[in-house]
């Protein structure tokens, strides 16, 4: 046997051991896509909660939410209470300003607005209320669940709804949308019901959206404040029922807005945006409510079930959901469901470790949490969910009047895009692979890499190395499970 030089032994160790990652090529599109209207989620039914949590606290949680230096949030939902009649949790049990036809207590629901009041002053732009029912004596069982839009109310309605908005315009807090109707399809009942829920009809449909309309048109609000519809609880229904009323009122209805808790593939999301592109042409659509999936950090297993899980996996399998609505469908403004939950599924207090494990008993429905016992135990910390970190890369850098630019290529997927302003680029982009690579972008101008902030299991929005390069040719290294952000400005380094 012929000794090898020892040369050659570490030579073809060294083969071995390196690591090499992989470089693939994508190029960013010199043309824009959609413009962004906004990033964000809705107040339900936290504020009644975290209302009674010391001022820094909520002030803490203001910032978290609306500020800069947290998600940075450009829409803010506020939800119009129905008073809660018949609704069995008092945290789902919102004030409601209704006092009878045309007479209001504006000093109601100081829980809501307080929040509501928050993100106008920290420069939220895009402020949208929402009902999911109407006040009592307007529905069938003059309760806030569990009955139905009674035909030949749409006026009533429609004032009450327009009166609020008035009112918090004369405060100087410029609600822009207003959506009467949140998932139509279900009553939520039985008495006693979990939230407000009210079923409207497809075929009553067209009358709250113009009982709307003129009541907004009469107090000269109908070219400031959008009329939201329908919200319907999947795409599956949404493109099953349009047809049967839409038509009536779509110019009175400024976005069509949907859920997903269909969990749609891509193909049915496609379906949906094309059907609503050929039947109602320049109308957008956009996602205004998801949350409640388990699944895996590529979309896969996705699907409505209970169960907390803080891990980078469900956070990067939401972020999945955010790209497949930005990228995929094209739609402008993403919304999720309430930002701030009690679903840990675990007391904080009596395991430390529960908020930062997944368990079966609580409910991915927030991207905070805070303990549903505060008002026995006096906990009023507040837990941040990996989820949060992910969110507020969109939040941060997908702001209104930014617009999507498509990345393409051997090494694009659909869970990368650029967004530029007048003097960035900003690439997001997504691994949710168990391998790192790297990303040989090719922009369609000079830019320059300013800085880079990565999400991952160990890292929280961490800032890291920018990425490496000049002109228009730059490599920025997607790590395994992580969610990166890679900032240029719009001119040569
Ligand atoms: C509301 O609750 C009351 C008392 O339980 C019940 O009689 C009534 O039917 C409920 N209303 C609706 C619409 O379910
Ligand atoms: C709200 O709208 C009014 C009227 O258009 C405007 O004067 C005011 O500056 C706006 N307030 C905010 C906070 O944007
Ligand atoms: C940038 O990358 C493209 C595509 O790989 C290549 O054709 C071009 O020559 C590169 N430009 C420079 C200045 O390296």
């Amino acid at each position: 046997m012929v000794a090898l030089p020892s040369r050659i032994i570490i030579y073809t160790l060294g083969l071995l051991l390196v690591h090499v990652t992989r470089v693939t090529p994508a190029t960013i599109s010199s043309s824009p896509a959609q413009t962004f209207n906004g990033i964000g989620g809705s107040g339900a039914w936290w504020p009644n909660d975290l209302w009674h949590f010391p001022e820094a606290t909520r002030q803490n949680l203001a910032s978290l939410l609306f500020s800069q230096s947290g998600l940075g949030l450009s829409s803010y939902r506020y939800n119009i209470g129905a008073g809660g009649v018949n609704v069995s949790n008092p945290t789902r049990a919102p004030e409601t300003f209704f006092v009878r036809n045309g007479v209001y207590n504006f000093d109601a629901d100081q829980q809501g607005r307080y929040f509501l009041n928050e993100a106008a002053k920290r420069g939220v732009s895009s402020l949208t209320a929402f009902a999911n029912s109407a006040p009592p004596s307007l529905t069938s069982g003059g309760a806030s669940c569990n009955g139905r839009f009674v035909s030949g109310n749409g006026d009533a309605y429609g004032t009450f709804l327009a009166d609020v908005i008035s009112h918090f315009h004369s405060q100087g807090v410029n609600i822009s949308l207003i959506s009467p109707m949140n998932e139509p399809d279900s009553n939520f009942g039985p008495s006693p019901c979990g939230q407000e829920g009210m079923q409207v009809l497809p075929n009553q449909r067209a009358e709250v959206v113009n009982g709307l309309w003129n009541a907004l048109q009469a107090r000269g609000l109908a070219s400031t404040v959008g009329i939201l519809a329908d919200e319907s609880s999947s795409l599956g229904s949404a493109v099953n029922e349009y047809s049967s009323w839409l038509p009536q009122v779509i110019n009175k209805v400024a976005a069509l807005v949907h859920h997903t808790y269909d969990f749609p593939s891509d193909s049915s999301y496609t379906n949906y945006v094309s059907n609503v592109r050929n039947q109602f042409p320049g109308k957008l659509s956009w996602m205004s409510e998801i949350c409640c999936s388990l699944g895996n950090a590529d979309g896969s297993g996705k699907g409505w079930s209970g169960g907390y899980d803080p891990t980078i996996k469900n956070a990067l399998m939401f972020s999945s959901l955010v790209f497949q609505s930005l990228v995929l469908a094209n739609e402008p403004h993403y919304d999720f469901w309430t930002l701030v939950s009690n679903g840990l599924g675990c007391s904080p207090q009596n395991n430390p470790s529960c908020a930062t494990s997944p368990n079966s008993n609580g409910w991915n429905d927030g991207l905070i949490y805070y303990d549903g016992n505060y008002a026995r135990n006096g906990n009023f910390q507040l837990y941040i969910k990996k989820q949060f970190w992910t969110y507020k890369h969109f939040g941060n850098f997908v702001k209104p009047g930014s617009q999507r630019r498509a990345i393409t290529g051997s090494g694009s997927t659909k869970f990368m895009m650029a967004v530029t302003d007048s003097s960035h680029f900003y690439v997001i982009a997504m691994n949710p692979n168990s391998a790192d690579t790297t990303l040989a972008l090719t922009f369609p101008e000079s830019v320059c890499a300013t800085e880079a902030h990565r999400t991952s299991a160990s890292e929280d929005f961490a800032t890291i190395g920018k990425a490496t390069g000049g002109g228009n040719n730059w490599s920025l290294p997607l790590r395994a499970n992580s969610l990166s952000t890679y900032i240029f400005n719009r001119r040569a380094c």
